[in-house]
């Protein structure tokens, strides 16, 4: 931001988007505190420690810590700051719904801790249902009034669309920002605050180990209404989930006609209209976000009356695609009941610890209702998994060889690079029945046959 103001930000939460936003817009200058109640991930940021698994966020945290405080108590938030970004989580509740607890507690905390006479403007990054940066506003209000404080609130929806493992990427070399405001005011200082993404002119200190994009245009600056903002969000994941949904449905036709799917989505997505990515066959799509985005739409359309049956079958198709995992096994074993069966993957996709939503849990959760013997390998995900699921009687790998000992079959569930080049023809002699299921059409086919494998893929043609 050379040449101007420095703008003074508090980031309220610290998850991926939390965090790598807070360190990208530090590294621009800016004064930026970070707001977490979880103690444990502050105090693991203040004494220099990562928390989380992002490519290039250790560098980008190095640039950016000279302008980073870290806080966990509302006790230390000091509302003469310019902007307030929420990205706390919205997690899925049981019903499908979204969970607003995180944001109503953090806007009734700001109106509590507004002083008179500041005004800062508030951000929603967090994915919310459309409404809620209103609601935002009220509760606010709410909280001002209790304590007569009669101040107008500036809010915005400012939607992110990083991948996690990619956020840093993601934040650089954005295809838009997005800003749902009515107000010119708030426009201005956004867009003082994106200046150097808009005009992709970072500063010098930001050497990252990121590769840059060959040809990027510069980002789309998109003002819109506060509702449609909220909306492109929830539209977008919808989108993406509904493109590999339908390649995977078209993945099932494929295996039937002896079509091979990976042929078929290039020559679908070299038509410019359709795109060649995110139609990657595979044993469905997971994560801590196309689920509970789709979910949330869905809701977010019967309660108005609207049958939502595009997201529906996206959604439906998913599930088919893990019970196809466990047809195939069943086709190809019999029984599952004391089989040894190898899963390769637990993370939702490579690159990350995160098992929210990952695939691997809902086929791991069945095959030990069938009675089948589990081993697991990941290389960063167990613990994740192991803490959350300590009752499931899984024995967890750490040499990858010994996955393949004595079992009947093999799940490739995450497609992690170094998979793609194991010794399958060694590892093959050490298996009791030489299955493996490329649940994320990973492998080299032919090598596997001449290895004596039975192969499975998602719609390919391996005859
Ligand atoms: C997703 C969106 O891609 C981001 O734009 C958005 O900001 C983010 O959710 C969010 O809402 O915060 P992410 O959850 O990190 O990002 O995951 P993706 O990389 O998009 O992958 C989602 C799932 O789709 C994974 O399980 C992946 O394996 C699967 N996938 C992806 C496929 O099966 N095929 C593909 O071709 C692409």
């Amino acid at each position: 931001m050379e040449g101007e103001q420095k703008l003074r930000i508090t980031m309220i939460g610290a998850g991926y988007v939390g965090l790598t936003t807070a360190a990208i817009f530090a590294s621009f200058g800016n004064d930026v505190t970070l707001l977490d109640i979880n103690k444990d991930k502050i105090e693991k940021l203040k004494q220099g420690e990562v928390p989380i698994f992002e490519e290039g966020l250790g560098e980008l945290l190095e640039v950016a810590r000279p302008n980073l405080t870290f806080i966990s108590s509302w006790g230390s938030f000091n509302s003469k700051t310019e902007l307030i970004i929420i990205t706390v989580g919205t997690p899925m509740k049981e019903n499908g719904d979204v969970d607003l607890t995180s944001v109503e507690k953090v806007a009734k905390s700001i109106g509590q801790k507004w002083s008179n006479g500041s005004q800062p403007i508030v951000i929603i990054k967090s994915t919310v249902p459309v409404g809620t940066t209103y609601r935002v506003k009220e509760w606010i209000e709410e909280e001002l009034k209790k304590r007569e404080i009669n101040q107008e609130i500036y809010v915005a929806s400012n939607p992110e669309f990083l991948r996690e493992g990619l956020a840093v990427y993601d934040s650089l070399y954005p295809d838009r920002i997005v800003i749902g405001t009515d107000s010119s005011h708030v426009q201005d200082l956004l867009k003082r605050l994106y200046s150097p993404i808009l005009n992709q002119t970072f500063p010098l200190s930001l050497k990252l180990p990121i590769q840059q994009p060959d040809h990027q245009p510069k980002p789309v600056w998109l003002v819109t209404e506060i509702k449609s903002a909220e909306l492109i969000k929830y539209a977008a994941n919808a989108f993406l989930a509904m493109k590999i949904s339908f390649i995977n449905e078209i993945a099932r036709l494929a295996e039937k006609v002896g079509a091979d799917i990976t042929e078929v989505a290039e020559g679908i997505g070299l038509d410019q209209r359709i795109g060649t990515s995110y139609l990657k066959a595979g044993i469905g799509w997971g994560g801590g976000c196309f689920p509970k985005d789709t979910s949330a739409i869905l809701n977010q359309g019967k309660e108005k009356g609207i049958e939502m049956s595009l997201v529906k079958a996206t959604i439906d198709v998913n599930q088919k695609q893990k019970e196809w995992v466990i047809s195939k096994l069943k086709e190809a074993l019999g029984d599952l009941k004391n089989k040894e069966i190898g899963i390769l993957g637990l993370s939702f996709k490579p690159n990350t610890d995160d098992i929210r939503g990952a695939i691997s849990i809902e086929i791991i959760e069945k095959l030990l209702e069938l009675g089948a013997a589990i081993k697991v390998y990941d290389p960063i995900a167990i613990d994740n998994f192991r803490k959350t699921y300590p009752k499931w009687k899984i024995k967890y790998i750490k040499k990858i060889e010994e996955i393949f000992e004595h079992s009947h079959a093999i799940i490739l569930v995450t497609e992690w690079k170094q998979f793609k080049t194991l010794p399958y023809g060694e590892l093959a002699k050490k298996m009791e029945d030489k299955i493996i299921i490329d649940g994320r059409n990973l492998l080299d086919i032919a090598p596997l046959i001449e290895a004596g494998f039975q192969y499975f893929g998602v719609g390919r043609n391996y005859s």
